[in-house]
């Protein structure tokens, strides 16, 4: 049986001294204390994190309530080796982190007046070797998965679960646009939109991500850099027409914001439904009267409820969704390397830091 552990290695914000290249804070490696089990809670030792673009805006200071001396880092997976109830049934499951608190179930928004998320803040963060957290905020992960493409999957699947459905609403025969497919949040929505049967069209900087796209089973796409995209896609949509089908989308997934109403809108259908759940581009997004004259949707999406992730994992299990992993990286030495990666929007899917010392699966031998 492990000894119960005494200290862990946490990723933890630090204020630089100077600002530079516009990062306010650096991540630094430190060691803690373990704190002792409270009722209710369990310790996990953690097998994989995964990055996600908000630990950047974290790191610039462009994201509310970042938090000097906070341990960052609200997206992973781990093992329960202790729990405060020796008999707890989580103890020796692979579990994942529940990413925010303060919204259970509520379909329009939370519950609570502030929805937190994990990691940054004072809530703290799961960049560590080991965790202290209550049993009711972690959840078992499908066996089929394994744990680094398991460390993928929370932050993106409930993000994509609530864009695509119940949001955009996406059903069996929808055209679907997807941008910036190299995000971890939009390959996410992709996977989800392909198994409920939609048509994926993506664009993205690069073309090699776009016949990444394809292999995973987009129809095709373009490349945003070039203005003239919505052209090019309404042509790939009429030629993919079919008899039934019609050559305009029914939605878009967006998380760059800026005009991209305006850009999809002679593609879009009237009554169409762009979903916005980021604004990676630029910080706002443009509306105009074109939009309203056709009877266009704009649906802000966040993250989601407890009940959208179980929801969303329940459906990931049931379609055997595997989210995409771009790179995995060995132990939080390495995040570094993540992070410039993430900066650089050299991924396609999601960034993981693989723990060393685990097993295979990423789970711990007890
Ligand atoms: N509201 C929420 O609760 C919530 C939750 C999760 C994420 N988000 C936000 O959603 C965004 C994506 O998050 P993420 O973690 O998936 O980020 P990520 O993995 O860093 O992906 C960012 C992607 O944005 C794309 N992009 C950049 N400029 C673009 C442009 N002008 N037009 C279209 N696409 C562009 C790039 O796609 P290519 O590489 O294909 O060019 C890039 O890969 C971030 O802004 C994040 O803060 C919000």
């Amino acid at each position: 049986m492990a000894l119960y552990p005494r200290e862990t290695r946490s990723l933890v914000l630090k204020k630089k001294t100077t600002p530079s290249f516009g990062y306010h804070f650096d991540a630094v490696l430190e060691t803690r204390p373990v704190p002792a089990l409270k009722d209710g809670e369990v310790l996990v030792r953690i097998g994989a994190v995964s990055l996600n673009h908000r630990d950047l805006w974290q790191l610039k200071n462009l994201y509310p309530r970042t938090t000097a001396d906070c341990v960052m880092g609200g997206d992973g997976v781990g093992t329960v080796i202790f729990a405060h109830h020796p008999k707890d049934p989580l103890i020796r499951r692979r579990v994942f982190f529940h990413p925010t608190r303060g919204w259970e179930s509520n379909p329009d928004g939370p519950e609570e007046a502030r929805l937190e998320l994990l990691g940054g803040n004072p809530l703290g963060g799961i960049y560590s070797d080991f965790v202290v957290i209550h049993r009711m905020h972690v959840f078992p992960v499908p066996d089929y998965l394994p744990m680094v493409h398991a460390a993928a999957w929370p932050v993106a699947g409930v993000t994509g679960w609530r864009a695509v459905v119940i949001k955009a609403n996406v059903k069996k025969g929808d055209n679907v646009l997807i941008t910036g497919i190299g995000g971890g949040v939009a390959l996410v929505s992709m996977q989800i939109c392909l198994a409920l049967g939609a048509n994926v069209y993506v664009t993205s900087s690069s073309p090699q991500k776009i016949a990444r796209a394809q292999e995973l089973g987009a129809i095709d796409g373009v490349n945003y850099r070039d203005e003239a995209w919505p052209e090019h896609l309404g042509k790939i949509l009429i030629a993919n027409a079919k008899n039934e089908g019609t050559a305009l989308l029914d939605s878009v997934i967006d998380s760059a914001g800026g005009d991209i109403c305006a850009k999809s809108l002679k593609i879009l259908k009237h009554g169409g439904i762009v979903v916005c759940y980021g604004m990676t581009s630029v910080p706002k997004i443009e509306f105009t009267m074109r939009e309203v004259l056709r009877n266009v949707e704009l649906k802000g999406s966040t993250m989601g409820s407890r009940k959208d992730l179980l929801d969303a994992t329940a459906f990931m299990e049931k379609h055997r969704i595997v989210p995409e992993v771009s790179h995995v990286l060995r132990g939080l030495e390495e995040i570094h390397e993540g992070f410039k990666l993430l900066n650089e929007g050299a991924q396609i899917g999601k960034i993981v830091v693989k723990f060393p010392g685990r097993e295979p699966d990423g789970s711990v031998r007890l």
